[in-house]
């Protein structure tokens, strides 16, 4: 049983698993807090994570009926993230670790996403090569995976992340924050044809992304357009979602193509996003249907532990001469 631990930005994680099960996960959000800042105060957010960190241990120890002794590792992510909010959950780890004597396991936070995948199946239910579109608020990246833990980044964003393009194009609308699922509520009423969006790096010859032009050409649209009609915003969310999801399904179909992959895995706090949901799995149904597509469950696509304590398992398994009992926390850390 692996006790896993998730500080790196304003949600307080932690869970139990044992293999691919999920014993017992708890999220103690911090929206409410930094809604009225418009984004996650990095200060605010690690004071809320000593506050709640201690409490969200204990309830996901007590509903996964377990005792700190039953637990044999713990894992944490250490990184990328918020310094001041991933040192809270890394210090904690460490204590415990130090205290019960019971080794660690570092896991990036990506790989976390990327494992929220394997939530609830047998580890060979996902054949590779497998392709990765990882889409959160700080990341947007297409990852080939060639086995269990081996991660070769092969496209990410030149600029804006695609949770990022969804959270300013909610604050230009003011419809607060955390913005993805606002535009993506007001999305499904609206004409996605009424703006015609640019598509950015639609022809590049390469993998990679970029939102901030879209951002721009949204932000243009709104100062042009005084009123903020119910059916403006509706339609200026749809005809970006729209724009959005037609670049990453794209991108992820040219890499299919050119990889082989045996299956396409999408992951990160996007992945919630129905309408890319949709769009990616009927684009790969018509056009690649001996691909399987997975998609982890809506509770597994934000930011979560059971996620993290599920690619420890793997990475333990892999890494088995390794024990770590020392571990840093690695702001930028690259996968
Ligand atoms: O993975 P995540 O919880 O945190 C990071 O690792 O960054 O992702 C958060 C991002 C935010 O930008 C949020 O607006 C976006 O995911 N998001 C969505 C939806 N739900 C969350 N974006 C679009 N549609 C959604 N339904
Ligand atoms: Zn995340």
């Amino acid at each position: 049983m692996i006790l896993a631990i998730e500080t790196s930005c304003d949600e307080t994680a932690a869970a139990v698993t044992k293999g691919n099960r999920v014993l017992s996960s708890v999220i103690s959000s911090q929206v409410k807090l930094h809604s009225k800042y418009g984004g996650v105060v990095p200060e605010v957010a690690a004071r809320a994570h000593i506050e709640s960190m201690i409490l969200v241990i204990k309830e996901a120890l007590s509903r996964a009926k377990v005792k700190l002794g039953g637990i044999r590792e713990i894992a944490v992510v250490n990184g990328p993230g918020l310094l001041p909010s991933l040192l809270i959950g890394v210090q904690t780890a460490k204590s415990l670790s130090f205290a019960l004597q019971k080794p660690l396991i570092p896991i990036h936070h990506i790989e976390g996403h990327v494992y929220a995948n394997w939530i609830g199946k047998t580890s060979k239910s996902i054949p590779f090569p497998a392709l990765c579109l990882v889409v959160s608020g700080g990341h947007t990246e297409l990852l080939l995976m060639r086995g269990h833990m081996r991660f070769k980044k092969i496209g990410a964003t030149q600029d804006d992340a695609a949770g990022e393009a969804f959270d300013k194009v909610a604050n230009l609308l003011g419809l607060g924050y955390p913005g993805g699922p606002m535009v993506s509520k007001f999305a499904e009423k609206g004409d996605r044809k009424a703006f015609d969006f640019p598509r950015p790096m639609f022809d590049s010859e390469n993998f990679d992304f970029s939102f901030s032009g879209l951002k721009t050409a949204v932000m243009l649209e709104v100062r042009a357009f005084k009123k903020k009609t119910p059916e403006f915003v509706r339609n200026i969310c749809a005809s970006f979602e729209q724009a959005a999801v037609d670049v990453l399904v794209f991108k992820t179909s040219e890499a299919i193509k050119k990889f082989k992959v045996k299956s396409v895995l999408l992951a990160g706090g996007v992945a919630a996003n129905k309408h890319l949901r949709r769009a990616l799995s009927k684009e790969l149904s018509c056009k690649f249907p001996r691909v399987k597509y997975f998609q982890p469950d809506l509770k597994y696509c934000v930011d979560n532990a059971a996620m993290i304590g599920v690619a420890a398992g793997y990475k333990r398994s892999i890494k088995k001469q390794k024990q770590f009992f020392e571990i840093e926390v690695e702001e930028n850390e690259e996968l």
